[in-house]
């Protein structure tokens, strides 16, 4: 471990245009569970399973339900950006960085300066009118009750990707932009489970892809370095 950590702090002193991608795992620390960890939200008992609730098609057929656990478990406003989201940010303020990538919607990396930020999943703290295409802050999801709905009657949808839904394409266009022009691809917090997320990373075509996770996942073979630890502890060293 310490020789990774080592080689790693080196890649990054040398590093001009690091690329991170993260998922679930970077926003632990802040106190936010994850989704597949033994802890995680896919865990838990419900009536019907999360990754069911959480899709396009559940959406539509029990709105009500679907903004019950929405509320529930997918909100952490109070959540706070940890050492991880930190360290990225001010690489990003050194000219070290040139963007996030990240599945999570919670938007930490904003909240913690980051500024190129690439949200595929999208983001709790946006939400749009589906009749007339309205915005709604979060706080119009909270104060609500039941199915939220805009000024003209429609239903306010959180700008989040369900199963189901597709990514956007201009994300997705600028997050392969930026890795293959990226001299380190640091991969962290996730568990590459979710395609097309996960498939972004094979655009990567340098030898210095590192991967911090706690646990294995399916990249470890391929990552040029693999740091296994808690992502907010490692970067703050680095
Ligand atoms: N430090 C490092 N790794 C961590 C930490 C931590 N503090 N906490 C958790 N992890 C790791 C876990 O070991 C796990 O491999 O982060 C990973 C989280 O994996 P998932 O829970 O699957 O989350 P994620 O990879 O973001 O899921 C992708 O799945 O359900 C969809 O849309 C949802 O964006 C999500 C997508």
């Amino acid at each position: 471990m310490e020789n990774a950590f080592s080689i790693l702090k080196q890649w990054v002193q040398e590093s001009r245009r690091i690329v991170f991608f993260g998922g679930a795992g970077v926003s632990t620390e802040s106190g936010i569970p994850d989704f597949r960890s033994t802890d995680g939200l896919y865990h838990q008992q419900y009536d019907d399973p999360p990754e069911e609730i959480l899709s396009h098609s559940f959406f539509l057929r029990r709105p009500e339900d679907f903004f019950r656990f929405y509320r529930a478990k997918m909100l952490f406003l109070d959540a706070k950006p940890n050492a991880a989201h930190k360290k990225l940010a001010q690489w990003e303020r050194e000219g070290k960085l040139s963007a996030v990538i990240t599945q999570n919607i919670d938007g930490l990396h904003q909240a913690a300066g980051s500024e190129r930020v690439l949200e595929l999943h999208g983001s709790v703290l946006r939400n749009h009118c589906m009749n007339c295409g309205k915005f709604y802050d979060v706080q119009s999801i909270v104060r609500s009750q039941g199915v939220p709905r805009c000024d003209c009657g429609g239903i306010i949808k959180p700008d989040v990707v369900l199963y189901e839904e597709g990514l956007d394409t201009q994300t997705l266009r600028e997050a392969v932009e930026a890795i293959t022009q990226a001299d380190l691809l640091l991969v962290g917090g996730t568990s590459l489970a979710v395609y097309p997320a996960a498939g972004l990373v094979d655009y990567y075509t340098g030898s210095r892809l590192a991967l911090i996770n706690r646990d294995a996942t399916p990249l470890d073979q391929r990552a040029n370095l693999v740091l296994r630890g808690k992502i907010g502890e490692i970067l703050a060293q680095l």
